[in-house]
């Protein structure tokens, strides 16, 4: 069976790479040229642990990248990976996914199976089955459930594989190809699985917001976060996954699909009251982290910050929707100045960054420690590991004041405040 997978950014590398490992021939096809040739010479375009080693084994034989839809000729089966990202109204913006699937309709043979991976809400299937513009060949949907920063580990080791089908066949096909993963495989129709990718990503969300708001009620009546986080999350009910406050979440997922399911339940006739809260809820956090930081240390013009951490999530060097990148961006319009460390993130976290109000005062290190010499505080933003284990004896030796803002509530707080930090955050 011939494999084309459309798109080679987080989802599609991952799913391409990982077919190519388990013995599919993959052709994956992206229409960033300069992004073609550097996969062909082996160079990953992103950070993602141990995709490197996936595609570096793997190119040029069993993996191929092309630019040119021509080459796809031949395909059984296409994996539409396109972005699905938000437009100004929220809605999702499925014109990646549509222009995609035109060109397959213009290589495909008759008989091929399209599969959108891409997050896509229920109800747009018409749109594009008429994209595709061919009755011999079938959409289907198989939407992805991968974190950045664990996708290798995810792609072979998922908690469950939906796709949602208008054929009895196709599901049978698609538990074929997937029959390396020892999970359950649930088919369904189109609209439900469209619909499974979004549930489960808002309620992980919701969750997020739910306990961010709980902090920010400790916050004020003088409880401790973490505390109440651990003894909640004993509840087997409850669970303790995703139920880490702090200064709020980030990506190029959860926001943007939130958001876009709130607008699918509008377009389609009902107004969900428990979604767009969650947003909201979650677009303070960043700004109610900073007037915690002003309370204990007065931000001031001039006033240096050591910030570790950028990427939105450890693992990771996306910077989309990061929180980091939030209170970055606040501190510089405050006229504060800002040196930064990340190890993965600096590159992408400098473009985004670009044309800032003051980020004439912002300042990246290449060794975390250089950040620190006389900044009033340190604010950990991501929690990479080099973070957690830093040796905080020689941060406050270097620091011009032990502060230390914790944005991901990942640090150990008691041992901090024994060593004679004071620990800044939302509900601490
Ligand atoms: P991305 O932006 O990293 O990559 C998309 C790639 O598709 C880019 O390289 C782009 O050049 C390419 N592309 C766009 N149009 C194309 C076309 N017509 N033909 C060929 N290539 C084309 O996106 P991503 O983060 O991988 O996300 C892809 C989709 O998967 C989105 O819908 C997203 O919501 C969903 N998703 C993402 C994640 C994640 O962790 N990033 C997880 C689950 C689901
Ligand atoms: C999320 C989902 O976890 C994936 O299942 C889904 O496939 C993906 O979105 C998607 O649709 O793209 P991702 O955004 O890569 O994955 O990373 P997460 O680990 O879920 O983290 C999202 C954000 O939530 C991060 O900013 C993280 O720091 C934050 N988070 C996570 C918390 O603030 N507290 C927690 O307890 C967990």
């Amino acid at each position: 069976m011939k494999i084309a997978v459309i798109g080679s950014g987080y989802v599609g590398l991952m799913q391409a790479a990982g077919l190519a490992d388990v013995g599919y021939d993959v052709l994956c096809i992206d229409i960033d040229k300069g992004r073609v040739d550097r996969l062909k010479r082996g160079e990953l375009p992103i950070y993602e642990p141990g995709l490197g080693e996936l595609v570096t084994k793997h190119v040029g034989a069993r993996l191929q990248f092309t630019a040119d839809y021509a080459d796809l000729k031949d395909t059984d089966l296409f994996f539409i990976c396109v972005q699905t990202p938000q437009l100004e109204d929220g809605t999702c913006d499925t014109r990646y996914v549509e222009a995609a699937l035109s060109d397959v309709g213009g290589t495909a043979k008759p008989g091929a199976l399209a599969v959108i991976k891409s997050t896509v809400p229920p109800g747009t299937l018409e749109r594009f089955k008429s994209a595709l513009n061919r009755s011999d060949v079938r959409v289907a949907v198989n939407p992805e459930f991968l974190r950045e920063g664990t996708s290798v580990n995810d792609f072979f080791h998922p908690y469950r594989t939906v796709v949602g089908v208008e054929r009895h066949e196709d599901a049978d096909l698609l538990r074929e190809v997937y029959r390396f993963i020892d999970a359950p495989f649930l088919a369904m129709n189109i609209p439900s699985a469209q619909m499974v990718k979004y549930a489960s990503n808002t309620m992980l969300a919701l969750r997020l917001s739910y306990i961010n708001e709980i902090a920010n009620i400790a916050q004020a009546t003088g409880g401790h976060i973490k505390d109440i986080e651990q003894a909640v999350g004993m509840d087997p009910r409850i669970g303790s996954d995703f139920l880490r406050s702090g200064a709020g979440f980030g990506g190029s997922c959860f926001p943007k699909d939130v958001l876009a399911l709130h607008v699918a339940g509008v377009e389609a006739g009902y107004t969900a009251r428990l979604i767009a809260p969650i947003i909201d809820i979650n677009n303070d956090q960043p700004g109610k982290f900073i007037d915690q930081l002003h309370e204990t240390i007065h931000l001031e013009k001039g006033q240096k910050i050591a910030v570790w951490g950028l990427a939105f999530n450890k693992g990771t060097d996306d910077v989309r929707q990061s929180p980091a990148i939030k209170i970055v961006r606040e501190l510089l319009a405050r006229g504060v100045h800002v040196v930064a460390h990340d190890p993965q993130a600096m590159q992408n976290a400098h473009r985004e960054l670009e044309g800032a109000t003051g980020t004439e005062h912002l300042r990246f290190v290449a060794h975390k420690e250089e950040a620190l010499a006389s900044a009033e505080a340190l604010l950990v933003l991501t929690e990479w590991d080099e973070y957690i284990a830093a040796d905080f004896d020689v941060v406050k030796e270097k620091l011009a004041r032990p502060v230390i803002g914790d944005g991901k509530h990942s640090l150990n707080h008691w041992v901090l405040r024994k060593s004679g930090f004071n620990v800044v955050g939302i509900g601490l």
